[in-house]
Parts: structure tokens; C-alpha cells; sequence
């Protein structure tokens, strides 16, 4: 395992947890935004995983709207323990990271990657696409909100000496993949919900459907 993803296991999950738990939502824009590009196939999505679930606001809110069952992942223990307790209804979370997903388990209807893909340590990030294609079903969707850059790019990690920000467009990478189309794409920046004419503040909301062959 990479320095990034063991120093977000051991101190910067939880480190990240802290500083964001009193700012969640139970009813974020761009969540609404993705289950609404979602309801006319609501009854085809019956399991969701999202990958860095953090506080499990998120992940809840998919669930309830798409009347779905959930699954999180998140390195934080700290995040992982508020997510069981106040979000457990519909959704189970565990310890991983991106690069640990559960292929053993079933294919899933819908995977959002929750903002965490520029937290991906570059050599881990082939196989963080090949175990998260691996469990999207054919005939599913893949989400990922994340920063939307201009060109790839990394910047310090502002928490953390030592740690990256790679910013690039995920969504990209994945449709090259070839057995992915885009279905929607929503542009914001995290203080704004619309579109951000500076590049260094976008960030965007993706839906990719897996083709069926
Ligand atoms: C910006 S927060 C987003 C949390 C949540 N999805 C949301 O939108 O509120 C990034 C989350 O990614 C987690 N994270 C960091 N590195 C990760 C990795 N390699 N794989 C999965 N999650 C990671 C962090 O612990 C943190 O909870």
C-alpha cells in the first residue's frame, strides 16, 4: 500500500472526519442532482457503493431517494463509527480505501466515487479503476464527483505535508476504458452550485453508464 492511502488509514481520515463532521447535510445539491438524472431507473438500482463515504450523509440520502441499500468505504475509523450510527438504517460502512474495494462481493447497481479519486496515490489508480469496473454490473452506472480540472494536475495537500492533490477528469479516464458512456455531467465549485468560470475552483458532478457488452 501507498504512503497516501496508509496515512489516510492511520491519521488523515480521521483528521478529515474532524474538521468536516459539523458541516454535513442530510440534503446535498449534487446528490439531488444525481438521483434525479437517476429516478427513471430507480427500480434497477438496488445496491450502492460509495468510495470515500466519509460522514455517510451522502451515501444515506442516494439510499433514500433510490430507495436502494448502500455500502461505504471510507479509511477513516472516526467517520466510518458516526456513519454506522446515524446513517445504518439503509447502509453498512466499512475501513478501505479505493484500492481495497470488495470485488468478492456481488456487482453493485451504482458506484459513486464521493470525492476522493485526487486522493488516489498515482500508482494505486490503475487498480482502483480495475477493481471499481470490476464491480459496476453491466447495464449499471458509475458516478464520481471530484475536482474538474483544465489539465492534470497536483497540488500540495493543504491538511497534510507530504500528501497530494492530483486533479484531473476521472470521468475521462473511465469512458477510454471504452465500455462507458457519459450520461450527464453537472459543473459547480464547492461554495457555488453553478458553474465556476475560474478552472482552478471547478469541480463537477459525472454519470457514466456501463454498457451492457
Ligand atoms: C472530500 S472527502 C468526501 C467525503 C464524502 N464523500 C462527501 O462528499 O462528503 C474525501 C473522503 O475520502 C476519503 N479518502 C481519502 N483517501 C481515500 C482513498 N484512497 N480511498 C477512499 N477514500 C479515501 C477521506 O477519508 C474522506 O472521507
Amino acid at each position: 500500500m501507498e504512503n497516501q492511502e496508509k496515512k489516510f488509514l492511520k491519521t488523515e481520515g480521521n483528521e478529515w472526519f474532524k474538521r468536516n463532521v459539523h458541516k454535513i447535510s442530510d440534503n446535498s445539491p449534487e446528490i439531488s442532482v444525481l438521483c434525479n438524472w437517476l429516478m427513471p431507473f430507480k427500480n434497477k438500482i438496488n445496491n450502492i457503493l460509495e468510495v470515500g463515504s466519509g460522514c455517510g450523509n451522502k451515501l444515506s440520502q442516494m439510499c433514500w431517494q433510490l430507495d436502494s441499500l448502500g455500502l461505504g468505504i471510507d479509511p477513516s475509523s472516526l467517520a466510518v463509527d458516526f456513519a454506522t450510527s446515524n446513517y445504518g438504517e439503509r447502509c453498512i460502512f466499512k475501513i478501505g480505501t479505493a484500492t481495497t474495494l470488495p470485488v468478492h462481493l456481488d456487482q453493485f447497481d451504482l458506484i459513486h466515487f464521493g470525492f476522493c479519486l485526487y486522493l488516489v496515490s498515482r500508482n494505486e489508480l490503475p487498480k482502483c479503476f480495475k477493481q471499481a469496473d470490476l464491480l459496476v454490473r453491466p447495464g449499471g452506472f458509475l458516478s464520481i464527483v471530484d475536482f474538474d480540472p483544465l489539465k492534470p494536475h497536483a497540488n500540495q495537500y493543504v491538511h497534510s505535508d507530504g500528501l497530494k492533490s492530483y486533479k484531473d477528469k476521472y470521468y475521462q479516464k473511465f469512458c477510454e476504458l471504452g465500455n462507458y458512456t457519459l450520461v450527464n455531467k453537472y459543473s459547480f465549485s464547492e461554495d457555488r452550485h453553478h458553474f465556476s468560470m475560474d478552472p482552478y475552483a471547478r469541480t463537477s458532478l459525472t454519470l457514466l453508464f456501463k454498457e451492457k457488452k
